[in-house]
């Protein structure tokens, strides 16, 4: 077994990195669908052909059809345009990585042949995941987190990140504070794994501002707010990513804070759900002991869909994060362990084994006794000394019946302490 390891682990390394290009070319279809930027068309949303009654099913479908050959047409003629457009840039690489490139018109419709039947594929896989959902609806929530742990185990591996996980981490740490598990000014070094990186959304097209990173700042800002970090100071935030275009986007952030260029964060909290007020109240409040309010950009296209505000971030709260390439799955970093461990959002795209893998590579990384918060459940491993201690449910929004609630989990798993 110790020949065969690095050949193996090699292998499984490229395997999962390999996921990353189907995740961005899923991206590449939500800004399609649901992007301001590059049309004035509106949003096409896939589930919609199910809202229309048995009657107008077909025409539904058939203006859904419509309106997406129409955005895409429209983002085709914005590609071949990109001037200095982030996105428009981006989606022109993975096309040409893909050996679309589309000076002539040829090229122009293999490239749409391509994305039309990438919106098929997404498609198909939403279906999947909605009959997967379906099946594991037992009326218990806590079930139900437990059992869809798993759940986006096939699918190519996105970026796409949201305000209120953060949340569930804050109220998370809030509650250990309030135990005696974290003590005042005890978080000196912090590792996130999978920060994630906004694009587009799949329910609002929030296109109107460059791509950003949230939760490395929300981890200090709540760190700081609860008196978790140390005084004076920052905590250190490692940042562990397998996306290059993560590790990019900081590593620019970084070097424009050195330049004392701050870093402008939009915080979307979209319309269409009915959050409660603490949550209003968190996204209220962000950012407030990392830097200070700033102007958010105007766009009607959001207003319409969600209240948005920005902050900008203080040059030296950037300069406390710092990023590396690891895959969680197959390394771990050596040196000065960890007192938190936060992963939310991330382990979900994984399956059992890979999970264990990743537990294990975790568990070497944190000082004993120090936690990993992360919003899934591990599978019950005899191989890893980490443990699930306690799980913290963060509601966001109340629906019409007890099912219909928003809310996430977070499980503290605690490390052996030694
Ligand atoms: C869906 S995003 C979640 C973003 C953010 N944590 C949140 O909850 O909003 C998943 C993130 O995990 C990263 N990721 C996925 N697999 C990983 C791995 N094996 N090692 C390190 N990072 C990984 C992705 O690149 C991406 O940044």
């Amino acid at each position: 077994m110790e020949t065969a390891w690095p050949g193996w682990i090699e292998r499984k390394d490229r395997e999962v990195r390999a996921r990353l290009d189907q995740g961005d070319e899923d991206t590449i279809i939500n800004w399609m669908l649901f992007g301001t930027s590059f049309t004035s068309r509106p949003r096409a949303v896939l589930g919609a052909v199910e809202s229309g009654t048995a009657g107008d099913r077909e025409l539904v479908l058939r203006r859904t059809i419509e309106l997406i050959s129409a955005r895409l047409d429209d983002l085709l003629t914005a590609l071949a345009a990109p001037d200095n457009d982030e996105r428009r840039l981006f989606a022109r690489a993975l096309l040409q990585r893909k050996g679309l490139p589309f000076a002539t018109a040829v090229e122009r419709e293999a490239a749409r042949n391509y994305l039309l039947a990438a919106v098929i594929r997404v498609a198909t896989e939403q279906d999947q995941i909605d009959q997967e959902l379906g099946a594991t609806s037992s009326g218990d929530p806590l079930t139900e987190f437990v059992e869809r742990s798993r759940l986006f185990r096939t699918r190519g591996l996105s970026l796409d990140a949201s305000l209120v996980p953060n949340y569930s981490v804050e109220q998370a740490l809030t509650a250990m504070k309030a135990r005696g598990l974290l003590k005042p000014g005890s978080v000196r070094r912090v590792a996130i794994v999978g920060p994630g990186l906004d694009f587009a959304d799949k329910d609002v097209g929030f296109d109107a501002y460059p791509q950003q990173t949230v939760q490395p700042f929300a981890v200090l800002d709540s760190l700081k707010r609860l008196g978790l970090a140390p005084s004076p100071g920052d905590p250190e935030i490692v940042l562990l990513d397998i996306s290059p275009r993560i590790i990019d986007h900081v590593t620019r952030a970084r070097a424009r804070a050195a330049r004392n260029i701050g870093y402008t964060l939009n915080l979307l909290l979209p319309r269409s759900t009915p959050w409660l007020p603490e949550v209003r109240a968190y996204w209220q409040a962000f950012g407030d002991r990392i830097g200070a309010p700033a102007q958010a950009p105007a766009s009607k296209a959001i207003a319409e869909v969600a209240q948005l505000r920005a902050v900008r971030v203080r040059p030296s709260a950037v300069q406390r994060m710092s990023v590396l390439n690891v895959n969680i799955v197959t390394e771990r970093l050596d040196g000065e362990a960890f007192d938190l461990v936060i992963a939310t959002n991330v382990f979900i795209y994984y399956d059992v084994f890979e999970q264990a893998l990743a537990m294990s590579n975790v568990e070497a990384m944190l000082k004993p006794g120090a936690f990993l918060l992360a919003n899934f459940s591990a599978p019950d491993l005899r191989s890893v000394t980490i443990r699930p201690m306690e799980t913290t449910t963060t509601l966001y929004a109340r629906g019409l019946a007890v099912n219909e609630n928003v809310l996430d989990f977070i499980v503290w798993y605690k490390a052996h302490a030694n």
